[in-house]
């Protein structure tokens, strides 16, 4: 990675230890450029390692946040940070932080930040991906709307990469494991690799009930 990207990101706040994002760069290394989808922007941190990558292949990077933050980032939960919140509206605000990210890390031309909710965007979405991150809302509700509404638009050999994904309930919580049990068991997608709790997963061609109802 270009040390100034790297340095970049290494200062943007974030939920990405190090060999997570090293491995999150090398899968995307190996997914076919054309457009790439991330779900769960925050500060842009992941953003910078897969827009590096992007930028290297000639992908294009969109980045969809709602930029309010997740259900653990408000007040009195444990990942709340106060220093983000916006006193005009009194919510928590990260798309600056981003843009300021991605200016800094110049990739402006590589990434393209899409601010609204999945639900928003899921009933417009139609561009094929090929590659698909998702690092949103981690409820049962959202992840498995979330992993419905835009797998179905990964090409066959197309990657899908999903973050806080924990065997054991005491290291975190169930749906983005769940979210990866239902993608395995629909027989549309094969696991590639597993690094701390990333997994990175390729859908095959697979002829499957849930992938033929596409
Ligand atoms: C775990 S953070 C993403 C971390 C980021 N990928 C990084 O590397 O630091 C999850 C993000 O999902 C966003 N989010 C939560 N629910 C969402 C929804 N329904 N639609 C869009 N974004 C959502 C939150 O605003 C939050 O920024």
């Amino acid at each position: 990675m270009d040390p100034r990207l790297r340095e970049i990101a290494d200062h943007t706040r974030g939920f990405l230890p190090d060999d997570e994002a090293d491995a999150l760069r090398a899968a995307a290394a190996t997914a076919r450029p054309g457009l790439w989808l991330e779900i769960g922007t925050y500060c842009a941190k992941s953003t910078v390692h897969l827009g590096s990558v992007a930028r290297d292949r000639g992908a294009h990077l969109v980045t969809l946040d709602h930029h309010h933050g997740s259900e653990e980032n408000q007040e009195g939960w444990d990942y709340h940070d106060s220093s983000l919140v916006d006193p005009h509206t009194g919510l928590l605000e990260t798309l600056p932080h981003a843009r300021h990210a991605i200016h800094d890390a110049g990739l402006e031309q590589t990434v393209t930040l899409l601010v609204g909710s999945t639900q928003q965007v899921a009933p417009w979405w139609t561009s094929p991906i090929e590659l698909l991150f998702l690092d949103g809302n981690h409820t049962e509700d959202v992840a498995q709307h979330d992993y419905a509404a835009f797998s179905r638009h990964l090409t066959p050999g197309a990657l899908l990469l999903v973050h806080d994904v924990f065997e054991d309930p005491r290291d975190g919580g169930r749906p983005p494991w769940n979210v990866v049990q239902r993608a395995l068991a629909s027989g549309d997608f094969v696991q590639e690799s597993v690094t701390g709790s990333l997994r990175a997963l390729r859908r095959t061609d697979g002829d499957t009930e849930e992938g033929s109802a596409r």
